[in-house]
């Protein structure tokens, strides 16, 4: 097989001029011959000092190419796009099938046996496994790490589900400016990604559950030791890996080890964003993801991990506690243990050499879990034709029931405008309405889904109200939120048709989601929907309008049509 510096030769109709050309550049590097005959391992280089959630990658490559060279490979480094949350305009979910193409393409493009990845705010860990599955080159992904918590006045904090909180008590007047902007130096104290069960750590989580990461590579701090040592393991392994040309994505993502996640989903009190990328990554690798199956799982699959949003701790706590290993250990009845993972071991093998962390709360066992149900739950209904989550686990379990008036709004533009208007018509057992946020409707599907509470009813001490709309959400907020209502508003769903002042029912043990309206009056509406213009100007090109003519629904994982494998 060819291998090394010969693999993916560019053409210029002469083979052997091609292998001659490349030598000549790439030797004013001062590689010698030795070193371009070896096998190569590319290392994704995600550095950008736009993104502190990646801020430790130079150190996690220098470990990586050790261990690469350790094993006798050569290690090369390069660029791909990083994204941070709050550095995406107009949301970092818009640019996610973008860092997977580029990704994937340029793993296409140069010379390499076997690539490691290295990623961690959000969308990156999605982006760089739906790359890899598309490639299906050996891959080793690399998660930078939590970051580590901070501390103000006697509490401890982490980004980002403190953040929401405090700025919860800013907005109903229970904190100052000055205090404010203490607490902004303190919630993410570290580089790494955010320190609660967001989504960076959810993604993290799957990765390694997925079996596409080292063991504990999802927990380890991002300026601990024990992270470097994990990069310089996974370089080694990407080096082994080069030599023997597997364990390649497509046998590493199958039904069994997109199930294990699907569990391991459940079971952290995971983030709804990380529904969508688990869709998109499975899609990639031709795998069926069946929503009613996950939510089966949700029934059958407690909560195990006392982390917030959900729980009270932090992920470095996670990590000393055992990590995934040890998390997978408590699920051991419900996995299946023979799934292989990129360290060569089976899933059964990382279990039977997980830590074992007496004397802590972080990891319940599945006889005394943290709540009963998994995180998540998949509405249906009249609103919600092909579906809607809901993340229950970190939601008021009083309004897990509730009927309420629907209060409209027709965008996130709109809500802003309006939501803290003193004169709003709205009151705490209303149902809050968000549309045209959806996947083609925002476009990019932002994290609007939190609509705040209205500032009036803030500051009456409301703290949780049922909100509902096609947008996603932040893994990092607590509240009754029903998000990715599919088909999204932008395209005709029914969400598009509510009105202020109707009455919507959810019930979350039902798993519904409905418009108490009769279908002959939904019909009507949807009619004169339809000709109506639409809310906003379609993109006139580049990105922005391969993105609004492709984009797939939130059931779908959002990923660009023409990208799946097999078009399933
Ligand atoms: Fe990057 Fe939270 S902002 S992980």
């Amino acid at each position: 097989m060819t291998k090394g510096l010969r693999k993916g030769l560019t053409s210029y109709g002469d083979a052997a001029f091609s292998l001659f050309f490349r030598k000549v550049f790439i030797k004013a590097m001062g590689y010698s011959d030795d070193a371009l005959d070896r096998p190569i391992v590319g290392i994704a280089n995600t550095h950008s000092d736009y993104n502190p959630c990646q801020g430790n990658v130079p150190d996690l490559i220098e470990s990586v190419k050790r261990g690469v060279l350790l094993a006798g490979a050569l290690p090369m480094v390069f660029p791909t796009i990083s994204i941070h949350e709050s550095f995406a305009h107009p949301t970092s979910m818009f640019l996610r099938n973008l860092m997977a193409m580029d990704t994937e393409e340029m793993i296409r493009a140069q010379a390499m046996d076997a690539v490691v990845l290295i990623g961690g705010c959000d969308k990156t860990l999605p982006a760089q496994v739906m790359a890899a599955a598309s490639a299906d080159l050996p891959t080793v992904v690399l998660p930078t790490g939590p970051m580590v918590v901070g501390h103000h006045r006697g509490e401890v904090l982490g980004a980002c589900t403190d953040c929401r909180r405090l700025w919860a008590q800013f907005r109903a007047g229970n904190k100052d400016e000055d205090e404010m902007a203490q607490i902004s130096s303190r919630l993410a104290p570290s580089v790494g990604f955010c320190g609660v069960m967001g989504t960076a750590s959810t993604m993290a989580c799957i990765v390694e559950a997925l079996g596409l990461s080292m063991p504990m590579s999802a927990t380890a701090p991002a300026p601990h030791a024990d992270r470097r040592r994990i990069a310089e393991a996974s370089g080694k392994r990407a080096a082994e890996m080069a030599i023997a040309g597997s364990p390649k994505p497509s046998e590493l993502i199958t039904e069994a080890s997109v199930r294990n996640a699907m569990i391991v989903l459940q079971a952290i009190g995971g983030s709804t964003n990380g529904l969508i990328h688990l869709i998109a990554m499975a899609g990639r690798a031709g795998v069926a993801f069946d929503l009613d199956t996950f939510d089966r799982l949700g029934r059958e699959v407690p909560v195990l991990l006392n982390l917030k949003p959900s729980g009270a701790h932090y992920m470095e706590h996670f990590h000393y506690a055992g990590g995934v290993p040890a998390l997978l250990r408590e699920l051991k009845p419900l996995l299946d243990l023979n799934a292989p993972t990129v360290s060569g071991a089976t899933v059964g093998d990382v279990i039977a050499h997980a830590e074992a962390a007496p004397d802590h709360d972080v990891i319940s066992s599945l006889a005394a879990p943290l709540k009963k149900e998994g995180a998540m739950a998949v509405l249906h209904g009249n609103l919600a034709p092909r579906g809607a989550v809901i993340k229950h686990s970190a939601a008021s379990p009083q309004l897990m029931r509730h009927t309420g008036r629907a209060v409209v709004f027709d965008s996130v533009e709109d809500m802003m405008a309006r939501i803290d208007l003193p004169d709003l018509d709205v009151h705490a057992e209303d149902v809050l309405v968000l549309r045209n946020a959806g996947p083609r409707g925002a476009p990019g599907m932002p994290e609007a889904g939190y609509l705040p509470i209205p500032m009036k009813l803030a500051r009456q001490g409301v703290k949780d109200m049922v909100r509902i709309s096609d947008a996603r959400m932040s893994g990092t907020a607590f509240g009754t939120i029903v998000l990715h209502i599919a088909p999204e508003s932008a395209v005709g769903g029914p969400l598009a048709i509510v009105q202020t002042g109707d009455r919507i029912a959810l019930d979350v043990e039902a798993r519904r989601i409905d418009l108490l309206i009769d279908e002959a009056e939904i019909e009507r509406r949807l009619a004169a929907w339809k000709q109506l213009p639409p809310h906003r100007e379609p993109a006139a090109r580049g990105y922005a309008k391969l993105f609004e003519q492709t984009v797939l629904q939130a059931d779908q994982g959002c990923d660009f049509d023409f990208l799946l494998r097999n078009g399933n």
